[in-house]
């Protein structure tokens, strides 16, 4: 049998089986603590393919109203154990299929949901992204660019990223990251996309 490519459920939830998780970087990345340092006020958070979902206690500490969503069993029932109370906070879910009931995020986090895609979905991510956020929203996180002959992860290009995401936000930061996992080093940015009305 060929194997699954990374849109389906199966070739992550093979990975998290496994424990091959060379993503995770075992607790909450050091530019969204800072991040969470200068955003203001209380908002609406969603963090699609949360994985561990370590950042999920990050956001609602500082008093957001956090949820995550995850489609892979074994990391649903990971990042639940590792949340404690806040594990009902995880919707065990497919970003591109759930219903969120109208619900719409003055801010969406990411980090190796993107990149985890094949290109194929960017178009339909990036739409998903401008449903979910209202005008002045952000699409916030860690942004792969560069090049990966072994994908995934899938990393963007400067042209690409205007194109897919320039559509519906405009960049309002970016800054190159120091301390990424070996598999994303070199290729990570924080940056902040800010939701255009139309
Ligand atoms: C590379 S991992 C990143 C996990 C986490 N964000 C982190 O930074 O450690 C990508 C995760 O996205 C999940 N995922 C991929 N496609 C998804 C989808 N359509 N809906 C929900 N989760 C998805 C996978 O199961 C996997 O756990």
């Amino acid at each position: 049998m060929s194997e699954p490519d990374s849109s389906q459920t199966l070739f992550w939830t093979k990975r998290w089986e496994q424990g091959k998780i060379p993503w995770d970087c075992g607790g909450i990345p050091p530019s969204l603590v800072e991040f969470l340092r200068r955003v203001p006020g209380p908002t609406r958070v969603l963090i699609p393919g949360c994985g561990s979902g370590y950042e999920v206690r990050a956001f609602h500490e500082v008093g957001h109203d956090v949820s995550a969503i995850e489609f892979s069993a074994p990391a649903v029932a990971h990042a639940r154990e590792i949340l404690g109370p806040l594990g009902e906070r995880v919707i065990h879910g497919n970003f591109f299929k759930h219903d969120f009931a109208g619900n719409r995020y003055g801010l969406v986090y990411e980090r190796g949901f993107l990149c985890s895609l094949p290109t194929e979905r960017w178009t339909d991510y990036a739409a998903r992204m401008a449903a979910l956020i209202p005008p002045g929203g952000k699409l916030v996180g860690l942004f792969l660019y560069g090049n990966e002959p072994e994908p995934p992860p899938f990393p963007l290009t400067e042209p690409v990223a205007a194109e897919l995401l320039g559509r519906f936000f405009r960049r309002v930061y970016s800054e190159s990251v120091e301390d990424s996992v070996p598999v994303y080093k070199g290729l990570e940015r924080w940056q902040e996309w800010e939701r255009i009305p139309g």
